[in-house]
């Protein structure tokens, strides 16, 4: 483990970038980033991907170091997957609802209450849930994975209910779902939606599956964040609307840069169609990290091999 540094004062804004850039040279670190982050931190990645991408680069680098523009849960899978590297997040309090919904006691509880069934749990949660499951999948290999499973043995799926239910569809398989949700994808206003597909008669809908299914069902296209990315790259349609975190559009704008994206506000035309937790990493918190080497993820080492056991299971099936 590092320990902590204390930072110089930061680089004004027009040199951060650069600054970020020599940093990560000296310490030899690679800088992976979501696709929620802010564009600014997206320009200085060198990695930029879904969560399951995100997860193969962590367990693949041979960087020292990681700094994980994304949130907590991210982060912690990566130090899951690379024990001996130095994993660092810009914001320690970038978490996520899912995982907040899903205490490690209560999931305990739930798994009790079924004790024949396979459990899958989507990657959106902390280690403690993990270290209790059979399985992890992320929102690109869900149904894949879920599909994998013997049609004679029922499956407990946790916690995102929207993207749970959304997998039982595609499947045809029954889950028994634990009750979380996305803040961010439960968000999205139908009414602006519909609105907006009137003005842009051409346009098509691409939605994420944490999204609630009245908003799926108007949906073209549904899938992870990189999917999403590679629909509108591949679709002939002139122009896109955007049902997931509006981070993903600077991206879309970059490999298409012919076509028109719109995202969709949430109800009451409020911007909380943006992840409060992805943006809490900004450039400068990203700048100081390297700076420091903190904050930094630390993890028990028999709660992470626990932890690790179902996500290797998951990475051997979506190979
Ligand atoms: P993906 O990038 O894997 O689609 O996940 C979206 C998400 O909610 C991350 O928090
Ligand atoms: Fe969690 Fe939703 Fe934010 Fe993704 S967008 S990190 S699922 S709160």
């Amino acid at each position: 483990m590092n320990s902590g540094r204390v930072a110089p004062p930061c680089p004004p804004p027009a040199e951060l970038a650069a600054a970020i850039a020599a940093l990560k040279r000296e310490r030899k670190a690679v800088i992976l980033a979501h696709y929620y982050q802010d564009p600014a931190i997206q320009d200085v990645a060198d990695f930029i991907g879904d969560s399951l991408e995100l997860s193969r680069k962590a367990a693949a680098t041979d960087a020292e170091v990681i700094v994980f523009c994304g949130v907590h849960f991210m982060a912690e899978t990566a130090k899951i997957l690379s024990p001996d590297k130095t994993v660092l997040l810009p914001d320690l309090e970038a978490g996520c609802t899912l995982a907040d919904a899903c205490p490690a006691d209560g999931f305990a509880a739930f798994r009790a209450e079924h004790p024949d069934h396979i459990v899958v749990s989507y990657i959106n949660c902390s280690a403690a849930v993990k270290a209790q499951s059979d399985l992890i999948c992320t929102s690109s290999n869900a149904v894949d994975l879920v599909n994998q499973l013997p049609a004679d043995r029922p499956i407990l799926f946790a916690p995102d209910q929207n993207l749970g239910r959304w997998v039982q569809r595609q499947s045809g398989r029954e889950l028994t779902l634990w009750p979380g949700s996305c803040i961010v994808h439960e968000t999205f206003s139908e009414q602006a939606l519909l609105q907006l597909k009137l003005e842009h008669p051409q346009a098509e809908v691409l939605a994420h599956p944490e999204c609630q299914q009245h908003l799926l069902d108007l949906a073209d296209f549904i899938g992870s964040t990189s999917k999403l990315l590679h629909r509108a790259e591949a679709s002939p349609a002139p122009s896109f609307i955007v049902l997931t975190e509006p981070g993903i559009l600077h991206q879309m704008r970059k490999a298409v840069p012919g076509k028109q994206f719109y995202e969709v506000p949430g109800a009451d035309g409020c911007s909380c169609n943006a992840c409060p937790y992805m943006r809490l990493n900004t450039l400068e918190k990203l700048w100081r990290c390297l700076q420091t080497m903190q904050p930094e993820i630390v993890m028990d080492e028999n709660l992470r091999q626990r932890a690790l056991a179902p996500i290797q299971k998951m990475l051997e099936m979506s190979r």
